[in-house]
């Protein structure tokens, strides 16, 4: 090892230092804010107090945001530490990441001609990448736009580019002719995935689209799902999307670590396993792939896990993609910033013969109220109730005045499990669910 890599040793010794100096100066000033609280008279006590512990919860979130950038850091000096050979191994290693070993999980990300939103999305894939060797990155373009290639590609190495060979026009009947973005994406996404798991050979594959923000435990949330999906063939993807996502609809303080099943394919940062592909590879349709996987005859009453909150958030799509939409619902989706160890928890109650269990009997042992016992706050905060609906108009008009969304694809009503959509408002975790008497989706319910 030559003498400027025991330097950038050195360097990067001192810069731990550094930052560990600056975590006990950070406790240090928490502790005397918690010793230094002011006197206060009786009256003025109980609001006071309030407002302290407010204070102290914002100062807390605060410190979390901190910690989980200053983890990072010394996650990423760590494993360039590593990289530069026996000389430079820590005497005692500050981070144990668990996601340094098992089964490689590569991300092909999805793109086309927006350099900008590729080098957004690729900067954050890599921010929070614990290690290149298990999640691999291939960027498949289609589009043949340079300014794009030439973004991708100045991210050297630590990425692989793949270019769709056809860039021929493609066919589309007349009156769909606006549609045309779906057809190529359908074509596109049938190649890269091929390519992933026909020559590539990978076992699974994290599917993402150029418009995609991520949260830190990204790939910790597919590392630990994935023996899950593996295991369970009632499931048959892990999505990180939560449709009803907005901060005002899930449990943003007690549920980072919160994961479901759901009936709906929620897309949007996706896992499948090379057995689905296999099945529906050779029926890819030309169009509408979503759509398309929602069918009941590719979903064959199949599952997908899906978060509490999202891991994933989309910043726009220019195009192919309805603006009114993403101002509307997609834009609110609240980005989980906490890291959540899932590969550390028993994820073992996601199988189908647990959750259904413990769901059934949540459902049926939750208080049945009206949508103005809802609205009104006259409920017992963290108890569990339950809304019932009948017919279509009215799941519509409930979700609607909670803010839900309130469309369905192939009659499943978006994050539904059992026709039920779970969901959290004003401290209450409430089921919006169908009667006892529900016999299945109604594929006519649009
Ligand atoms: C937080 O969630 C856990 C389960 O994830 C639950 O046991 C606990 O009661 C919740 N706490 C609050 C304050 O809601
Ligand atoms: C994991 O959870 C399942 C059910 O949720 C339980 O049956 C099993 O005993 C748990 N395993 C461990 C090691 O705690």
């Amino acid at each position: 090892m030559g003498r400027n890599d025991s330097n950038v040793t050195k360097m990067r010794k001192k810069q731990i230092l550094l930052l560990k100096i600056g975590v006990v100066v950070w406790v240090c000033v928490i502790y005397a804010f918690f010793l230094h609280k002011p006197a206060a008279t009786s009256t003025q006590k109980s609001h006071d107090i309030t407002e302290q512990l407010d204070k102290l919860e914002e100062e807390l979130n605060k410190q979390s945001q901190f910690y989980s950038v200053l983890l990072n850091k010394l996650r990423t000096m760590h494993q360039q530490q590593q990289n530069l050979g026996d000389e430079a191994v820590l005497q005692d290693p500050i981070v144990e990441s668990p996601l340094l070993d098992g089964p490689v999980l590569p991300v092909l990300l999805i793109a086309c001609n927006r350099d900008a939103a590729v080098r957004r999305s690729l900067d954050l894939l890599l921010k929070y990448r614990p290690s290149q060797e298990r999640f691999p990155i291939v960027v498949s373009q289609d589009c043949g736009h340079r300014p794009t290639r030439e973004a991708i590609e100045s991210y050297g190495e630590k990425v692989t580019l793949i270019q769709h060979p056809d860039l021929s026009d493609i066919e589309v009947p007349l009156k769909e002719r606006k549609f045309k973005g779906y057809f190529l994406i359908a074509r596109h996404y049938r190649w890269a995935l091929n390519q992933m798991f026909q020559k590539f050979e990978h076992e699974a594959v994290i599917i993402v689209e150029d418009d995609l923000d991520i949260a830190p435990d990204f790939y910790e949330y597919f590392s630990a799902t994935y023996p899950v999906l593996q295991a369970d063939p009632t499931l048959w993807c892990v999505s990180a999307w939560n449709d009803n996502g907005k901060a005002d609809l899930v449990d943003v303080k007690n549920g980072t670590g919160l994961l479901y099943r759901t009936d709906f394919f929620p897309g949007l940062g996706w896992m499948l396993t090379k057995e689905l592909w296999e099945e529906l590879g050779p029926k890819w349709p030309r169009s509408y792939w979503d759509d398309w996987v929602r069918a009941p005859e590719q979903r064959s009453d199949r599952a997908c896990i899906r978060p509490e909150i999202s891991r994933t958030r989309t910043f726009g799509k220019k195009g192919v993609s309805n603006g009114l939409f993403y101002e509307k619902h997609l834009k609110q989706i609240y980005l989980n910033d906490a890291y959540t160890s899932f590969t550390k928890m028993n994820l073992t109650y996601l199988m189908k013969d647990h959750y259904d269990l413990v769901f059934e009997k949540q459902v049926q042992a939750s208080q049945v109220v009206t949508i103005n016992d809802v609205k009104g706050d006259r409920l017992a905060k963290g108890g569990f109730y339950r809304l019932i609906y009948h017919t279509k108009d009215n799941f519509k008009k409930l979700a609607k005045s909670l803010g839900l969304m309130d469309d369905f694809k192939a009659g499943v009503p978006r994050t539904g499990y059992k026709g039920t959509i779970t969901f959290f408002y004003r401290g209450l975790r409430i089921f919006l669910s169908p009667g006892n008497n529900w016999k299945g989706y109604n594929p006519s319910w649009s």
